[in-house]
């Protein structure tokens, strides 16, 4: 058995993905499937690094990356949102210096597109999260790695030659989320990112299920037994050294806003909560001492049927009032996406899914291409929109679309 499945498991796999709307893969014009690229550098766009994802992941890797819960429909959401949104083209502005450099928390980056915290990289190419860390610091991108990667924020940080951001799941006990935290800015973290939307966990991802179903390469020979499994991400690199022996869930049912208020007290770097949906909820994280907001519904991947990430937005600019930086994340995939939600408010934006395509295809080089391909999708919005600064980018620039 090939690493990757046999070739029958292998050609019903892509049957199968090619039949879900989650996948979309390069067509002709005359709807034929266009030839796989080979090289990151022929990319058009971050769905052809998909489609070679899509062939190089294992399958049930695959499965756990696209999946959302239930019918997928948050996942959708989230990307149909950017389409109810069109832009409105001025001309005559002199466009020929365009600037996309962003400032957070007084450090600066060269794009407003950041990389989620996405899980333990090496699931989908070996190098992991150090090839993210090498082609985030060739873009000069913000990284956030997290609490479960597969390499330590030690060694992320050092491959990225700058501060990371480091993402902390609650786990039912906080003194492993405190020491997490400990070690984050000891490791010289340039925030703390708080994920607040996943409780309990137990949801039910039924793509990633049935995606497992076709690869036939026994989960256990790498993941353990059920049990172990269930204990896995305790034993991830950033986990190390820490009693996580009270620990039963790294999400936290029984978490409420006095965690955040708990966590906030233990670390001078600014803190930023992940997983804000309302406008209520924003002003409650604010008011707990958050100092920056990640409007984020993890991917589609807590809950189904919610509403798209774009959807939540203005709301949360309008109930933070400019008080804090909001970033917002799911189903961005194109710059123009970029230049959409920057135009409702929000300071960045955060990729997930699409940097892991580019992993998965290309390692180091295929996140980089994810990354380029969407800054030079914004630059060429900001050019014929007649837009030369983000700050510049507001209402004016979009309109809605009935
Ligand atoms: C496979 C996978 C693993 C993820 N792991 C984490 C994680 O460890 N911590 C976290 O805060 N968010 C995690 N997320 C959510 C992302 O940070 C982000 O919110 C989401 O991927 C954005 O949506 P997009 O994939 O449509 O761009 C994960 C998402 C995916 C797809």
């Amino acid at each position: 058995m090939s690493v990757h499945g046999g070739a029958l498991a292998r050609r019903r796999f892509l049957q199968f993905v090619g039949a879900s709307p989650l996948w979309a893969a390069p067509a002709m014009a005359d709807g034929a499937a266009a030839p796989s690229i080979t090289s990151a550098a022929q990319a058009l766009n971050v769905f052809e690094l998909q489609e070679v994802a899509a062939r190089n992941i294992p399958p049930a890797h695959y499965g756990y990356l696209m999946t959302g819960v239930h019918d997928d429909r948050t996942v959708a959401a989230n990307a149909a949102g950017y389409s109810r949104w069109g832009l409105r083209a001025r001309r005559l502005v002199d466009v020929s210096r365009i600037d996309i450099g962003v400032t957070l928390f007084g450090q600066t980056f060269a794009s407003p597109v950041a990389l989620c915290p996405l899980s333990a990289q090496r699931a989908f190419h070996p190098d992991g999260e150090l090839a993210s860390a090498r082609a985030a610091k060739a873009r000069g991108a913000l990284q956030m790695l997290s609490t479960v990667s597969s390499t330590s924020i030690e060694e992320v940080t050092k491959a990225r030659g700058a501060p990371v951001w480091f993402q902390v799941y609650p786990t039912s006990d906080i003194e492993v989320a405190k020491a997490l935290v400990r070690r984050a800015d000891a490791a010289g973290a340039g925030a703390i990112v708080l994920t607040l939307d996943l409780l309990g966990g137990g949801m039910r991802r039924e793509t990633m299920q049935r995606l497992a179903r076709l690869d036939d390469r026994p989960c256990e020979a790498c993941h353990g037994t059920p049990a172990e499994r269930a204990t896995q991400n305790l034993r991830r690199p950033n986990y190390q050294g820490i009693d996580t022996s009270r620990v039963r869930t790294i999400s936290a049912p029984a978490f409420t806003w006095d965690y955040v208020s708990n966590l906030r007290a233990v670390t001078k770097s600014p803190l930023l909560v992940k997983g804000i949906m309302t406008g209520e909820d924003a002003k409650i994280a604010l008011r707990r001492g958050a100092d920056g907001i990640i409007v984020s519904n993890h991917g589609g991947r807590a809950e189904d049927s919610l509403i798209a990430t774009v959807e939540a937005l203005p709301e949360v600019v309008a109930a933070v009032g400019g008080k804090a930086p909001i970033i917002v994340d799911g189903g961005i995939r194109r710059g123009t996406d970029v230049f959409k939600a920057i135009a409702l408010g929000a300071d960045a934006v955060a990729i997930g899914r699409p940097y892991i395509w580019g992993l998965g295809a290309f390692g180091e080089e295929g996140v980089a291409a994810a990354m380029r391909l969407i800054d030079d999708e914004l630059l060429e919005a900001m050019r014929q929109c007649g837009v030369t600064r983000l700050a510049d980018l507001g209402k004016a620039n979009i309109q809605h679309l009935v």
